[in-house]
């Protein structure tokens, strides 16, 4: 029976770059995914960039950009990372979309008529200079317990007591330093106390999938959900104030839907662009009386968000709620939380630069499971567990075989196999293996399959095709026993090949077959020719490695977006003679804010640029940064600029002054001040 399946990744931040811990996770969801389009079915994965929210706004702010610019950048990367690493999702969108805009509004609408959403006024620290209320993560202070100082608004990182911010001694905006004052706001709530017997009952139910009757949450999840409605189910706060960004809510100026109230929803709107895409009807996934199964793969941190929240508005707004919730634990490596200072806090890109992305599908399949169990990436056993499985395991057999082939039977296989030595084992392996790649128990399916390479490994070495081919008069047998072994790589790439996608696309066009399905393990090639054996993976060095984590040691500042640097491949010029302060305090240096930029007409490396110093009259710029920036990306930016330079006259007009860049011959970069400096505000 051909299934309906829908499956996603959380959607991940828009304001930093991809690392080791998201990967882990959509490398799980695309396996899966690959792994039910080989069985036939008829199985969608989806994604987007979460791209609401405080610190997403606060972070273009700072770089001077427009929250848009910084998303539009961030999408980029992170579809470069995915690309990297073949994980394919067949639609990858935005939670700022169009789409996603009129499901949030759809459900928001639905639950408000279902008499879901209450509001109330509530009390809030509020930012007096930066004109905003402050969420907990952006007000600090002392801890009322330990006095510890500089402690964020909702915990102590020192001894770890959890209050509310305006318990905080000496509390300060972490934005402005200005001391927050509370302040009334109405908020709007979805009423998640009421939906608690609908919550008891679907977190608790069973599902039957496939024809098998299992329980929809895992047993970990289970547990931690009873300690949550022991706690008591609170009303949930769905409503920020301007200035935020992300989508007003209807009805209500100036209030904005909280990030975490449209970003699951972005499932949806991205699976809606696929449909609008390809034609899929969306409502056969979504309706309430949808017979396809919808499943979430999440990090265990998000599951109050997916297991309660998700399927009671989802419930409550006539949807389908999703058949089930999969969670994993966290990524450590070597041991230890991924840490900047260690360098294992690796980037997405990072990696790549430095090492196959299917060595660590491979490895991360190798380690994952079904539960919520934290997986470790150790460095030592990745490398043992790529060289002496992957590659001396598994691309062994083909290494051994195919030379034969070619060269002696010019690249045709046996047409007969006669004995097929291990063949029908791992023939009859199949429903076995693909019950554990369904169930998530990717471990043990990776285990099963290499103790059948185990056994094909040992049936070479039973049969020395290296001595039969010094034999006369066996050129038949040869060809058999080489034959046989082709089969048996074969074989094993179909096994293998949710996890090695690229590998096995290499393997189809070396065995020059078309792309394997999970049925073609049922069947055999015999007197069909093949193509000349070409390495198909290196082995991991050591080296490598140590390269990766020396790199993510160095460049990975703590809130860095852009992608890590490589070590420096540009001039450090010498420093100048000395100056004294009074030579220093000649240069007039003023905060900037770029209100237009244009190409020059006729000229090469200017751009010309309109700035904003805080007086009556804009300053006319002509900067050489036309190489490095657009002047569509540079509108409404701030940055620095000598403000008591003689002007000069050029040929384009005069230019009254000049912006800070760094550069030389590793780019070109302005000057960015940190957020909070205004036009005009002298720099010294
Ligand atoms: O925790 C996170 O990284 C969130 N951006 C995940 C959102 S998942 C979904 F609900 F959108
Ligand atoms: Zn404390």
């Amino acid at each position: 029976m051909k299934r309906k399946i829908l499956i996603t990744s959380a959607l991940p931040y828009a304001n930093g770059p991809l690392h080791l811990g998201h990967m882990l996770e959509h490398i799980q969801t695309d396996t899966w995914a690959r792994f039910q389009k080989m069985r036939g079915h008829e199985c969608y994965a989806v994604c987007a960039d979460d791209t609401h929210g405080t610190p997403i706004m606060l972070r273009a702010q700072n770089l001077g950009i427009t929250p848009e610019q910084l998303i539009a950048d961030a999408k980029k990367a992170h579809e470069q990372d995915f690309a990297g690493f073949l994980v394919n999702y067949d639609n990858y969108g935005s939670t700022h979309s169009e789409e996603n805009r009129q499901y949030s509004y759809r459900i928001y609408n639905a639950l408000k008529a279902n008499g879901k959403i209450a509001n109330r006024t509530i009390s809030q620290l509020y930012d007096p200079q930066k004109n905003m209320f402050l969420p907990d993560r952006f007000v600090k202070g002392e801890c009322p317990k330990c006095h510890a100082k500089d402690q964020y608004g909702d915990n102590c990182e020192v001894c770890g007591t959890t209050y509310a911010p305006t318990d905080l001694i000496n509390p300060y905006s972490a934005i402005s330093g200005a001391t927050p004052e509370l302040r009334d706001s109405e908020h709007y709530f979805f009423k998640l106390g009421d939906c608690e017997e609908f919550l008891r009952s679907w977190t608790s139910g069973r599902v039957n999938v496939n024809g098998n009757d299992r329980l929809r949450l895992q047993e970990g999840a289970a547990n931690k959900l009873q300690e949550w409605f022991d706690a008591g189910l609170n009303d949930w706060d769905i409503s920020r104030d301007a200035p935020y960004f992300g989508f007003e809510i209807p009805d209500a100026p100036g209030k904005y839907f909280y990030v975490w109230l449209d970003a699951p929803v972005g499932y949806m709107a991205s699976f809606q662009q696929l449909c609008d895409r390809t034609g899929i009807d969306f409502d056969a996934f979504w309706n309430k009386d949808s017979g396809a199964e919808l499943y979430h793969h999440i990090g265990k941190d998000i599951l109050y968000f997916h297991a309660l929240f998700w399927p009671a508005m989802l419930e409550y707004a006539g949807y389908r709620t999703p058949t089930g919730i999969n969670a994993h634990g966290f990524l450590t490596v070597d041991g230890q939380k991924m840490s900047k200072s260690r360098g294992t806090f690796i980037t997405a890109e990072s990696y790549l630069r430095h090492l196959n992305p299917e060595w660590l599908r491979y490895y991360f399949a190798a380690k994952l499971n079904a539960n919520i169990e934290d997986i470790d990436l150790n460095l030592e056993d990745f490398v043992a567990r790529v060289n002496s499985d992957l590659i001396g395991k598994y691309i062994n057999i083909a290494s051994r075989a195919a030379g034969f082939i070619t060269k002696r039977f010019d690249g045709q296989l046996a047409a007969d196999l006669g004995d097929s030595g291990p063949l029908a084992k791992l023939q009859a392996a199949s429903e076995q293996i693909a019950g554990l790649w369904e169930s998530r128990e990717y471990s043990r399916a990776i285990r099963d399959i290499m103790a059948l390479t185990d056994e094909v490994n040992q049936w070479v070495d039973a049969h020395k095709p290296w001595e039969i081919a010094k034999q006369e008069g066996q050129d038949a047998e040869l060809q058999r026993v080489c034959s046989v072994l082709i089969n048996a790589f074969r074989i094993l790439t179909v096994y293998l090949k949710p996890v090695l996608p690229k590998l096995a696309a290499d393997v189809e066009s070396f065995l020059n077959i078309a792309p394997l399905t999970w049925a073609d393990a049922s069947t055999l090639l015999t007197g069909h020719t093949i193509n000349v054996y070409q390495h198909l993976m290196q082995r991991v060095d050591p080296k490598n490695i140590e390269a990766l984590i020396e790199e993510n040691k160095q460049s990975l500042a703590p809130t860095s977006n852009e992608p890590a640097a490589a070590k420096p491949d540009y001039e450090i010029p010498e420093i100048e003679p000395v100056i004294n302060i009074d030579d220093f305090g000649k240069i007039d240096l003023r905060i900037a804010r770029i209100v237009n930029a244009q190409h020059v007409e006729g000229a090469e490396k200017l751009l010309q640029l309109t700035l904003d110093i805080g007086l009556p009259e804009t300053r006319n710029v002509f900067a050489g940064i036309k190489s490095a920036y657009k002047p569509e990306d540079l509108i409404g930016r701030h940055t620095v600029m000598v403000a008591n330079l003689a002007p000069r006259k050029m040929k384009f007009g005069l230019s009254e002054g000049m912006v800070l860049a760094a550069g030389g011959d590793g780019g070109l970069y302005i000057l960015t001040p940190d957020l909070g400096a205004k036009p005009g505000m002298r720099v010294k």
